[in-house]
């Protein structure tokens, strides 16, 4: 396994290999990998000549300064990983190296960009879209793949894709989750004993509202009302927001229908927590 610090130089590795017909592949991380990262891994593994994971901790789309300093970071850890899936190259970039100061541009999306986490974090998704835009760039050419856990991250990179003509295509690949339902997060490293013990609160929270819609409900405010009622058994949470949206456009339902998107995040002391489910399906996760 090759790791590269230069982007130039991940971009010709990446050149060579589709001069030789490779299908190239790359997982964007930042670290801290778990076992969703690890199927993302495995998935891309199984559908690429050339696979490639970057590992950064983006500072650019951290809005809360103590946030990024407390993201976990791993790196020891991850390249054994990563190594043991068979991985080819790790892009493993410095801050100078992806964002050479001073920064003058990004890419800053809007539409989807401005509800939900963007509302909650601003200027968050510009980082991530400008972080991935370089990334693409990078690839240029072939798959990446990203968790349905950050799903409006990935209605916004799959909107980017289409709107700047790249040819890449963006896959989206299922939740993880823990045995007690918890969706598997590197900042799930960041909870305390009591902290763990009471996230699951969140997930059994959709299970509610997915119930509700099972038992024939389609009104959105009795649902989310409902699903608000179990979080709030847990103190511990500070409910952002619950909602359900059209999965296309993020935009909010009055009526849920099969297709629909549930979408909550919440704090739990420091740590943001983001889950998702869609409404009427069976969870295949648990
Ligand atoms: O989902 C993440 O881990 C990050 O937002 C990403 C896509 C790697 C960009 O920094």
């Amino acid at each position: 396994m090759r790791i590269v610090n230069q982007l130039d130089e991940a971009y010709q590795l990446f050149r060579a290999e589709r001069i030789d017909r490779k299908k190239c592949g790359l997982v964007p991380t930042m670290g801290a990998l778990h076992e969703g990262h690890l199927r993302l891994v495995e998935r891309a593994r199984a559908e690429c000549d050339f696979l490639a994971v970057s590992i950064f901790v983006n500072a650019m789309q951290f809005n809360d300064k103590g946030d990024h300093e407390r993201y976990p970071r791993t790196v020891q850890a991850d390249l054994d990983l990563l190594a043991a899936k068979g991985v080819d190259m790790v892009i493993l970039p410095t801050d100078q190296e992806m964002h050479p100061e001073p920064i003058q541009f990004q890419v800053v999306p809007s539409g989807l960009s401005e509800v939900l986490e963007g509302a909650s974090r601003p200027g968050h998704f510009a980082g991530v879209a400008t972080v991935v835009m370089k990334l693409f760039h990078v690839l240029s050419e072939g798959l990446a793949y990203f968790g349905e856990k950050d799903f409006q991250q990935l209605a916004i990179i799959k909107r980017m894709v289409v709107e700047f003509h790249l040819p890449i295509s963006v896959i989206g690949v299922a939740i993880v989750r823990e045995a007690d339902g918890l969706a598997m997060s590197s900042r799930n490293m960041l909870l305390s004993k009591e902290e763990r013990a009471a996230a699951p609160a969140l997930h059994d929270s959709i299970e509610v509202l997915r119930r509700g819609y099972a038992s024939g409900e389609r009104r959105v405010e009795s649902l989310v009302q409902q699903a608000k009622t179990e979080l709030a058994k847990e103190p511990l949470f500070k409910v952002d927001y619950l909602c359900v949206v059209n999965p296309a456009t993020l935009d909010l339902l009055e009526f849920a229908e099969d297709n629909s998107r549930i979408l909550v995040a919440a704090n739990i002391g420091l740590v943001r927590l983001i889950d998702n489910s869609v409404v009427g399906a069976i969870d295949a996760q648990k």
